[in-house]
């Protein structure tokens, strides 16, 4: 565990995969993400499968908008993914994080993601969650651990 800074990593994230580029999916990080205690290669993987399924899961034809920002209390950060695509149904909810779960079989995928999800997040005594209303985009939440930065002095 180390301090990782999110925006930084969400940059990365975005650059590095087609699917996620401006001309692909509308992407904003709202305000400032913060540094959070976290193993760098677990926390990059749970954020590019939570993005990647943000911008895959929306109508044929439609581009994905989805919103990043975080907040912070108590030490602990929770970051939100908000989507505007197809959405979950409430009662599928609680499936999704179990291995092989998928509900909409003609969108390409393992349902393998959101399992490894919160295996890493659980990993990084982190949480992990879903909040979907039908038809009023859902989001997904990782709450992590704030990095303690040592003061600079000058
Ligand atoms: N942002 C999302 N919007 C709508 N449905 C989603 C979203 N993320 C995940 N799901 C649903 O949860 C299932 C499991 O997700 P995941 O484990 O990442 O599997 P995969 O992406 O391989 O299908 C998906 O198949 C889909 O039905
Ligand atoms: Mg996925």
């Amino acid at each position: 565990m180390e301090p990782v800074d999110l925006s930084t990593l969400m940059r990365g994230l975005i650059e590095t995969y087609p699917n996620l580029h401006a001309d692909n999916a509308e992407i904003c990080v709202e305000g400032e993400l913060p540094l959070v205690l976290a193993n760098e290669a677990l926390v990059t993987q749970c954020f590019a499968n939570l993005l990647g399924n943000a911008v895959k899961f929306v109508p044929v034809g439609r581009k994905p908008h989805v919103r990043i920002r975080a907040e912070t209390r108590n030490g602990g950060t929770k970051v939100w993914i908000e989507d505007t695509g197809i959405g979950i149904p409430k009662q599928a909810q609680s499936l999704l994080f179990k291995m092989f779960q998928k509900l909409e079989s003609k969108y390409e995928g393992t349902g393998i993601g959101l399992a490894i999800v919160r295996k890493v997040v659980e990993r990084m005594e982190g949480t992990v969650g879903v909040e979907s209303e039908e038809g009023q985009g859902r989001r997904f939440w990782v709450e992590l651990p704030v990095a303690q930065v040592p003061e600079q002095t000058a």
